[in-house]
């Protein structure tokens, strides 16, 4: 079957043709775009066998690139083709839950017993996840304190806190449920469910002592998440995406949705003269988006005393023309698009490929490579 809204980008058609396959999936479910990546065991490094993405508009009756909510029918439909056009066999996936569906907060305790936490947790919930505690599943792991764990006493000397960091997640029961019956329809065994803030740090970031900011910009929201000793210590959602840039275009030049969203991919952030009514529009959101950034770094660099040293662009929006060098302006620090494909072994004929697009694939390929360590 041809399924036009299929992205260009999207299929590893010449790797998953001749190969037996054995592997596990990873699986994205964005608002905009669903994202699947299969991968398989390999001796040094996990191996790539497909990835593909699939517009969830049309499924919808909506444009490529608008966020949507699909009845479930329309998911798994979506799921299938999606699996049949990347030619993935493998039906056993770890599947990641978006942010903005979940609470992920960092509590301060004393330094009691891991017993004593596991008492205190639903008490914890209480007070800091705005849900009832049976409409939601619970997990939480302490953080081990790194330096900066340690205060500057009265005198100057290194004096320990008397209290330690918790890391608490929680996702709604329905969610999960939904997910369950969509993916039950399309019949793959979900081996997880990961908030997919965990799975992009796995596949984003390269083992680091210093703090990063991960920022996800994807279609309806972005997200932010400090990782700090190589675990994440802050996350932090905001209501606005890249299809806002689109929204924006659309409206302030008088264009349809997919007029808009073809200057945006096709232009961008650029700095060219006859490009300034579209920078002039797009600036502003971008702007906006990026602030939030600043305002979570200073927020940790506040609690932690430690500053983030590098900013990793990750989801659609990364893709942007421009945004990396408006960033790096915006932070004054390092900033660059992740490389989440340099995690696994992938043909040399689709390097070039898997750079371009491996922003977009950070969160499927970080929940494929948790469902292999399972
Ligand atoms: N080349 C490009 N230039 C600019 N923007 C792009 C490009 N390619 C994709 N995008 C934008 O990326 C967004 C989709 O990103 P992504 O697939 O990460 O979103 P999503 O995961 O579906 O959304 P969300 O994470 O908010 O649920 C769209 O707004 C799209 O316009
Ligand atoms: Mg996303």
């Amino acid at each position: 079957m041809e399924i036009p809204f299929l992205n260009k980008f999207s299929l590893g058609n010449g790797l998953a043709l001749f190969k037996k396959e054995s592997g596990v999936l990873g699986i994205d479910f964005g608002s905009a775009n669903l994202k699947i990546v299969q991968l398989k065991k390999g001796k040094t490094r996990p191996i790539l066998e497909t990835y593909g993405e699939i517009a969830t508009g049309p499924y919808a009756q909506m444009p490529v690139g608008k966020s949507v909510r699909l009845v479930d029918t329309k998911a798994v439909e979506m799921i299938s083709d999606l699996l049949g056009e990347a030619r993935a066999k493998s039906r056993e996936a770890s599947v990641s839950i978006p942010l903005r569906s979940s609470f992920v907060k960092i509590i301060t305790l004393p330094l009691i017993s891991e017993k004593e936490i596991t008492e205190a947790i639903p008490y914890e919930v209480r007070k800091h996840i705005p849900v009832p505690l049976d409409e939601v599943i619970i997990n939480w792991w302490i953080l081990p304190q790194g330096e900066f764990s340690k205060n500057q006493g009265e005198e100057g000397f290194i004096k320990e806190h008397k209290s330690q960091e918790v890391l608490l997640a929680a996702i709604h029961r329905d969610l999960v449920q939904k997910y369950q019956n969509i993916f039950k329809g399309a019949e793959i065994g979900v081996k997880s469910f990961e908030i997919e803030i965990f799975g992009n740090a796995r596949s984003a970031l390269n083992p680091s002592l210093h703090p990063s900011l991960i920022i996800d910009l994807g279609a309806q929201t972005s997200r932010y998440t400090v990782i700090d000793y190589g675990l994440v210590r802050l996350a932090h959602t905001l209501d606005s995406g890249s299809a806002d840039l689109t929204d924006s275009i659309s409206k302030s030049l008088g264009v349809d949705f997919v007029r808009a969203e073809r200057l945006k991919q096709d232009i961008g952030f650029s700095q060219r003269p006859e490009n300034k009514e579209i920078r002039s529009v797009i600036e502003p959101v971008l702007e906006y988006i990026l602030s939030e950034g600043v305002r979570v770094s200073s927020e940790y660099g506040e609690r932690s005393g430690r500053k983030i040293n590098k900013v990793c662009l990750i989801g659609g929006g990364a893709l942007l023309g421009g945004v990396v060098e408006f960033a790096i302006n915006k932070f004054g620090l390092e900033v660059e698009r992740a490389l989440p494909f340099n995690k696994v072994e992938h043909p040399a004929f689709l390097e070039d490929n898997l750079k371009q697009i491996g922003p977009v694939f950070a969160t499927a390929l970080g929940a494929a490579m948790r469902a292999l360590e399972e």
